[in-house]
């Protein structure tokens, strides 16, 4: 089968000029880059509101994202155009406030936790398969799909309850036509235009209070549940953070707090997920002969029953496939940070304030990093060759201290369910549509990821889905918990 180069948007052959950068970043940040963005060590461009710079040298990110990290805070526009959704959330949060909620939020986030919401993940799995199951043969806009399980997911997780279709809809939405118009801010912010005046800033905040509400009702419920006294013990998220005491101050987290972690959480841990799944998806439909290794990896380790924990590490293909996509499509494609002070990076001169970006999507397709950097090519992960490449240069879920928290929930939750879908399931590309990515706050398809969704023919695992599982994980190591850390 011949190599597959999936979509990416033609590079410039130069450097935008400073007017048509600004006119087309709006649109998305992939579109103002140019040929020489794929090979540099670090870039910079002029913006009215300071000079931004472009990193891609893996000794200096690692200085910002890891050795320095105090030195390169999280850029505050970042912090203002995710304000309406977030509040002051782990996402967006700096210096003590952040120390103390991620002390506060790594416990939910343990090995233990992960592997005892397994069950959940498996029953929203089942649950997308047979929405699928329903539209045998129809093409499916896929990336809809993934939306409607990693939310469904994440709810349950956090309140032990299912997302409705109807919610799953009105959030995908809502937050798709936020992150058009807080991304846009974003871009006004660095022309120079104040937050209060960007346009678009009461619409978002009207998008943003959406999926607000409807977290905001859950907290409630519970809130009121807990005075009422009544004992039901979950182990959900919530019930984890409303017990949650800061073990340096003894403090718990105010409503207000509490609503702002649950937003962080619900969004940062679906909207990503969804992303990188669909491309996923897509990417399988186009090289039909890995998508039938992946089935043949899935019945071999599931047989005729239902995926158990302990099944998660005999995957290697799905995890090399969902590796794979999160490098050629990193859902967070540009992490920004603020300098604090002055300070150099190879031949430049920082100046305080002036704002860095790390790109996963620019360093994990580095022409001088990867070898044929465009190229869908999953078992370039077992592979010893590219051993450096993937330990220097491959930050999907970034690196240090502001590593993502739910990095394992995620890997446990995509390979789930690329698995179980390939087991189940072929998917074919639709004649005519190519997905065109864009990267706003996170990478997605202009244009969608539809594909045609067949079933395959019953297996023994179809026939016993109805069968009561035990809700009890399996046991075994898990694999990928080392994944943060790369
Ligand atoms: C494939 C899925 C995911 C990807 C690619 C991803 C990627 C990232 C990245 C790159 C960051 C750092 C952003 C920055 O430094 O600017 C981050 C932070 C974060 N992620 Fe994820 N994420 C994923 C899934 C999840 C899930 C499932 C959860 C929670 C259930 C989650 C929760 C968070 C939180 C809370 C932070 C902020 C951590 C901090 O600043 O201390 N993410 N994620």
């Amino acid at each position: 089968m011949s190599e597959f180069v999936p979509p990416k948007p033609k590079p410039h052959a130069r450097k935008l000029s400073p007017l048509r950068r600004i006119l087309q970043v709006r649109h998305s940040s992939i579109s103002v880059l140019y040929d020489r963005s794929y090979s540099m060590h670090l870039g910079d461009v002029w913006t009215p509101s300071r000079r931004v710079y472009f990193l891609n040298q893996p000794d200096l990110v690692h200085r910002v994202l890891v050795k320095e990290s105090d030195k390169f805070p999280k850029s505050v526009s970042m912090g203002s155009m995710l304000e309406f959704l977030m509040g002051e959330g782990v996402f967006v949060s700096n210096g003590e406030l952040w120390r103390k909620q991620r002390r506060m939020l790594d416990p939910a986030f343990s090995q233990a936790r992960i592997q005892d919401v397994f069950p959940l993940m498996r029953e929203s799995t089942l649950a997308m398969a047979d929405r699928l199951g329903g539209r045998d043969g129809a093409i499916v806009p896929i990336d809809e799909e993934t939306t409607h399980v990693t939310a469904d997911i994440i709810f349950r997780t956090i309140f032990s309850e299912s997302l409705g279709k109807d919610d799953s809809r009105r959030i995908f939405k809502a937050f798709g036509r936020f992150q058009e118009l807080a991304y846009a801010q974003g871009v006004w912010n660095m022309a120079g235009v104040p937050n209060w005046l960007s346009p678009g800033r009461y619409f978002a905040a009207r998008h943003a209070r959406v999926i607000r509400g409807l977290l905001e009702r859950g907290v409630d419920r519970r809130i009121e549940e807990l005075a009422s006294g009544a004992t039901a013990a979950r182990k959900d998220i919530l019930a984890s953070l409303l017990e949650a005491r800061d073990p340096v101050d003894g403090q718990k987290f105010t409503r207000k707090e509490l609503v702002d972690q649950i937003s962080v959480l619900f969004l940062a841990g679906h909207e990503t997920s969804a992303s990188v799944l669909a491309w996923a998806l897509y990417l399988i439909a186009m090289r039909p002969d890995i998508q039938e290794r992946l089935n043949a990896e899935s019945s071999a380790a599931f047989g005729g029953r239902l995926p158990e924990f302990s099944d998660m590490k005999r995957l290697r293909l799905a995890r090399d496939v969902f590796r794979e996509t999160l490098r050629l499509y990193p859902p967070v494609s540009f992490m920004s940070r603020d300098s604090s002070e002055s300070t150099r990076l190879r031949d430049k001169a920082i100046k305080p304030g002036e704002m860095i970006f790390v790109s996963p999507w620019l360093i994990q397709r580095h022409t001088a990093l990867w070898d044929r950097p465009d190229v869908f090519d999953p078992d370039r992960f077992s592979d010893p060759a590219s051993k450096e490449s993937q330990r220097s240069a491959y930050l999907p879920f970034s690196a240090g201290p502001r590593v993502c928290l739910g990095a394992s929930f995620a890997m446990q939750e995509g390979m789930l369910i690329l698995a179980y879908l390939a087991q189940q399931f072929r998917f074919e590309p639709v004649e005519g549509h190519i997905p065109k990515p864009i990267a706003r706050l996170t990478l997605r398809s202009e244009n969608g990821i539809r594909l045609r969704v067949v079933k395959r023919a019953a297996t023994a695992a179809a026939a016993q889905r109805n069968d009561a599982a035990d809700p009890g994980a399996g046991e075994g190591g898990c694999p990928f918990a080392r994944m943060p850390e790369q």
